[in-house]
């Protein structure tokens, strides 16, 4: 049976949006019921829990979550709420410890989410207490290549399938090495932005050559970055693809030059074009030669809220988000570049980074755009492109015919339009696995 349709917020014939959506509480309030109650969340990387007993602290939209890993090694996502009145079991960021002792009345909990103690359980509750009923609150855990991912919803699909034909391209960052990856950080603070406007720049490379400007020239000037300009972002050798609700752009050329990243500069380049070439066969046996060679994941949004290597965009009210960044690094990388990759990272992205700093001024303004009475009648123009993607015939998803698009970011509205007014599960779309992964590299790494 079909869910009613209560939101129509962008049309696909205009690609006229709606920016009541950014700034609504009413709808926020549902969003965190519909989409983060039900949609797969990347929570953390493994490797922020490395030894048995570890445990980090994280968030499912607005909802405080421990990821921990019990003493047999496997993974949980608790909800960090005593079941008697509701304090918080840990207060601390991470840690390590096999129970978790609630410092309101000291119900104690194992780190699987078990109620182990309740003191006075004999004579203050006269045995009656049903312990095994009151449990922490637990959301389902799967892992893709370290990342963890965790759901509230009982009905939703395997991870594998919630990725979809997206991990093709998510592997040429994340499943590119045997030795997988290692996140450091987080970077975390607040800024006065909705959530979705950072999630529709990830597909955003129009903004480029205007808003970093400034940030690019002085990458030119003094890293020997190669100056960007609209022109060169038209003729650009990427792509922009919408793949099972998440938004990628990739690099398509057959060049054997590494992928780019922050922390490159001409004194680092010949290190990272070193460590390409020393790792290309390893990459090569993993995700095959297609991928290996000509495919580079540029940017990406996994639906809802992932984003950008690692990095949480975590809803704090219709009008704030708290940002996690973390640096992801090839666990056995060469430590000068890994150290690159921490330098250029934290001067580009984090809370004092140049081109963070361009951006978010372009997501405050968009997000308070949203609540001038005058200016929420007016819809946003998301034209560009239209009837410009469709299938291709190497790559999976809808592939835009130009890197500038706005395809990406009309599909992420329709996506938020499916979860808004699906009922379950079974109102929510998912397309079926196309591509063909080459190599050795699987969902677990
Ligand atoms: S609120 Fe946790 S023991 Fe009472
Ligand atoms: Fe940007």
């Amino acid at each position: 049976m079909g869910a009613a349709r209560k939101y129509a917020v962008i049309d696909p014939d205009t690609g006229k949006l709606d920016r009541r959506i950014f700034g609504e509480q009413a709808i926020y309030e549902e969003e965190m019921e519909k989409i983060f109650g039900r949609a797969w969340q990347m929570i953390g990387h493994d490797s922020l829990v490395p030894a048995v007993d570890d445990f980090f602290q994280t968030y499912m939209g607005e909802d405080p979550v421990i990821l921990t890993r019990d003493g047999e090694g496997r993974l949980h996502a608790l909800l960090n709420m005593c079941r008697h009145r509701g304090n918080r079991v840990v207060r601390c960021d991470d840690g390590n410890a096999k129970r978790f002792m609630c410092t309101y009345h000291g119900w104690t909990y194992r780190n699987d989410g078990t109620l182990e103690h309740v003191p006075g359980e004999a004579e203050a509750y006269y045995g009656a207490l049903d312990k095994p009923s009151l449990g922490l609150i637990e959301a389902r855990v799967e892992t893709y290549a370290g990342i963890v991912f965790a759901t509230w919803a009982k009905d939703a699909p395997s991870l594998e399938a919630y990725l979809g034909d997206a991990r093709w391209y998510l592997d040429t960052v994340f499943n590119r090495r045997d030795g997988g990856m290692q996140a450091l950080g987080p970077m975390k603070w607040l800024e006065p932005v909705n959530w979705q406007t950072l999630v529709d720049n990830c597909s955003d490379n129009y903004h480029v050559p205007t808003s970093h400007l400034s940030s690019a020239r002085i990458q030119t000037r003094y890293l020997g970055r190669p100056p960007l300009s609209h022109e060169d972002q038209f003729a650009s050798p990427h792509e922009h693809a919408f793949v099972n609700g998440h938004g990628v752009t990739f690099r398509d050329a057959d060049d054997n030059r590494p992928r780019f990243v922050h922390g490159m500069s001409s004194e680092t380049l010949r290190l990272f074009q070193e460590y390409h070439d020393a790792t290309m066969p390893e990459v090569e046996r993993r995700l095959g030669t297609l991928r290996a060679r000509r495919v580079q994941l540029g940017n990406h949004s996994i639906f809802p809220n992932g984003i950008l290597g690692l990095r949480l965009a975590l809803p704090r009210g219709a009008l704030k988000t708290e940002f996690w960044h973390f640096v992801l690094l090839d666990r056995d990388a060469p430590e000068e570049i890994k150290r690159a990759i921490r330098i250029g990272s934290q001067a580009n992205n984090g809370a004092a980074g140049m081109f963070e700093q361009d951006d978010v001024d372009n997501w405050r303004q968009v997000t308070l755009a949203s609540t001038s009475r005058l200016g929420r009648r007016h819809p946003q123009d998301l034209s560009m492109g239209l009837g410009h993607a469709g299938p291709h015939p190497d790559y999976p998803g809808l592939v835009s015919e130009r890197y500038i698009s706005e395809n990406n970011q009309r599909l992420f509205y329709r996506r938020w339009e499916e979860f808004m007014n699906a009922e379950s599960w079974a109102d929510i779309s998912l397309d079926p696995l196309t591509a063909r992964f080459d190599g050795t590299a699987t969902m677990r790494g």
